[in-house]
């Protein structure tokens, strides 16, 4: 199991920003939303059915202007069992950066292009200074760009945190389990 979780830590560096055919099917599990502030940033999340599908949907409504204070880290842990106590963080992180930074390294691959279908984000040249607004996610499925190609079955948990002017994050869980017609090559 460990050179598993290692074999995917490494393609998920290595494929990272790549887009292709990835072997893993996911359901969503669970996600919470915090806020330190509703008033500067009001955050809810939600997981539902679509049809046989499970997706998630959220709003978050951004007052505060999120400058060079805002710092954006994130974390990701994958857990064969699915116990709390299994969760083992992976080597893929967001650093503790700030939003511009973030905006520079994530947004447009990862935030940008897997969210974009579902949701009103911001097109990335104009995601800095982030416009103060509500944005809204219906029903999203995570095509998968910008993550990796191959990943091991379990339990993944990511946490996004963001501090500031407001804490505010989410802890999101999901279950990823390989495609049955999938094969190496
Ligand atoms: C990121 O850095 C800021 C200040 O530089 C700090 O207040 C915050 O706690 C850090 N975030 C995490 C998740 O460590
Ligand atoms: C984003 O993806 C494009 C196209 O795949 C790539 O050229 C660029 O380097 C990526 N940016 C980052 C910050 O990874």
């Amino acid at each position: 199991m460990f050179s598993r979780l290692l074999l995917s830590s490494i393609t998920l560096l290595l494929f990272n920003g790549c887009s292709g055919a990835r072997n893993w099917d996911y359901e969503p599990l669970s996600i919470e939303t915090y806020s330190s502030d509703d008033s500067k940033a009001k955050f809810e999340a939600w997981v539902e059915r679509d049809g046989r599908n499970h997706v998630f949907s959220a709003e978050l409504t951004i007052s505060y202007e999120m400058d060079e204070r805002t710092m954006i880290q994130g974390t990701l842990y994958s857990s064969y069992s699915g116990y709390e106590d299994d969760y083992k963080p992976l080597p893929w992180s967001i650093e503790n950066q700030t939003f511009q930074q973030f905006v520079i390294d994530f947004y447009t691959n990862v935030s940008y292009a897997n969210l974009k279908p579902c949701s009103n984000l911001p097109e990335p040249a104009n995601a800095y200074p982030f416009p103060m607004g509500t944005y809204t996610f219906t029903k999203c499925e995570v095509s998968g760009e910008g993550l990796p190609e191959i990943m091991a079955e379990g339990y993944y948990k990511i946490v996004l945190s963001s501090t500031g002017q407001v804490d505010v994050g989410f802890t999101g869980i999901a279950r990823v389990t390989t495609k049955s017609d999938w094969r190496y090559y």
